[in-house]
């Protein structure tokens, strides 16, 4: 033993070490996340960007973000993604800027500001969602009279993790608008020019408008759903129908009156928020009672199912980073027997 000993400390002076003195892999039995189901209340959420409002103009702060950060990880809402929601007042311009980390917007207050991507611009509203696929050129414009806010979700720990985190200011503080109002909606809509790309991995950038959501949910609204999830309506690739973004996708889930899915477990990790409504959420061992602005984390392989008890639908904004693992062949998925 005494040898042993020795020779550790012979190894460690080289920089080597022996497979027997580490944990060994075969010795965990299923994936055991290091952070734990949380939960952010939507009042205090609100409470700190209001006050983020009056205290830190966009001079100080590139953009006006408040972070959920979990308790648990150096960064980041879970090990892949980050929730942050942005404020942006009337006559507010976020300068331009892209940047490798991919991200989205769902829009939970507000109607009027402007985003502009890749030189186009889209009017946004409360409930529109909207993608900033990575590497666009993105700023932000509020030239109405309210002030917006929107969640803004963004796959940057993983970014951070993989060391790959290109990020490039614009030239001038604004993009010029390049293409007319609505191309986006002609070139991707089921009448498709030739000439649009189909084969990158990333989505062009798009918005989704609450309106469409809106229909959608009302036509399927009635069905069975899904037996984990209820109704739930993925935001597809409007050119291949794949993920939201190659590492995430976002999501539209209902909970109608009464409802109360199955529990599952899946190595994804997913993010909810609710945009309207009230109901529960029970992951492993801990119950959340949830309502509207709310927002909360269900690590990977944690059981967990959901139910609405109240009079009305509930509507949750869910992200997770399912494809990711899909692309890498790390998902599993099973239901609890
Ligand atoms: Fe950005
Ligand atoms: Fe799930």
């Amino acid at each position: 033993m005494a040898d042993l000993k020795a020779f550790e400390e012979e190894l460690k002076k080289k920089n080597f070490r022996g497979y027997w003195q580490a944990t060994q892999g075969d010795r965990s039995r299923e994936p055991v996340a290091t952070f734990e189901p949380y939960l952010w209340k939507g009042k205090d959420l609100y409470e700190a960007i209001d006050r983020a409002g009056t205290e830190v103009g966009l001079e100080t702060s590139f953009r006006r973000v408040i972070q959920m950060k979990h308790p648990s990880l150096p960064g980041g809402t879970t090990h892949t993604l980050t929730l942050n929601l942005q404020m942006l007042k009337p006559g507010e311009h976020a300068a331009a800027h892209r940047h490798m980390a991919g991200a989205i917007r769902f829009i939970t207050k507000g109607r009027g500001a402007r985003l502009i991507v890749e030189g186009e611009s889209f009017e946004i509203g409360e409930g529109d969602f909207a993608t900033t696929p990575n590497w666009t050129w993105h700023d932000h414009v509020n030239e109405s009279g309210e002030t917006l806010m929107w969640l803004d979700v963004l796959d940057a720990p993983l970014v951070r993790l993989l060391q790959v985190d290109f990020h490039e200011p614009y030239k001038q503080d604004h993009q010029p608008v390049t293409r007319a109002e609505g191309t986006s909606f002609s070139e991707l809509s089921p009448i498709r020019p030739s000439w649009v790309r189909q084969d990158s991995i990333q989505p062009p950038p798009f918005v989704y408008r609450w309106e469409e959501t809106e229909k959608v949910l009302k036509t399927v609204g009635e069905r069975p759903g899904d037996p984990y999830d209820g109704i739930f309506l993925r935001y597809a690739n409007p050119l291949t129908g794949g993920p939201t973004l190659p590492t995430f996708n976002c999501a539209i889930q209902m909970l109608r009156p009464g409802e109360k899915t199955l529990s599952h477990r899946h190595t994804s990790s997913a993010l909810y928020h609710v945009f309207r409504g009230k109901g529960s959420t029970t992951i492993g061992e801990t119950r959340f009672d949830w309502e509207e602005g709310d927002s909360f984390v269900a690590p990977l392989w944690q059981y967990h199912r959901h139910e609405n008890t109240h009079g009305q639908p509930a509507i949750l904004f869910v992200m997770n980073d399912q494809p990711l693992m899909e692309a890498l062949g790390f998902y599993r998925e099973e239901g609890q027997k």
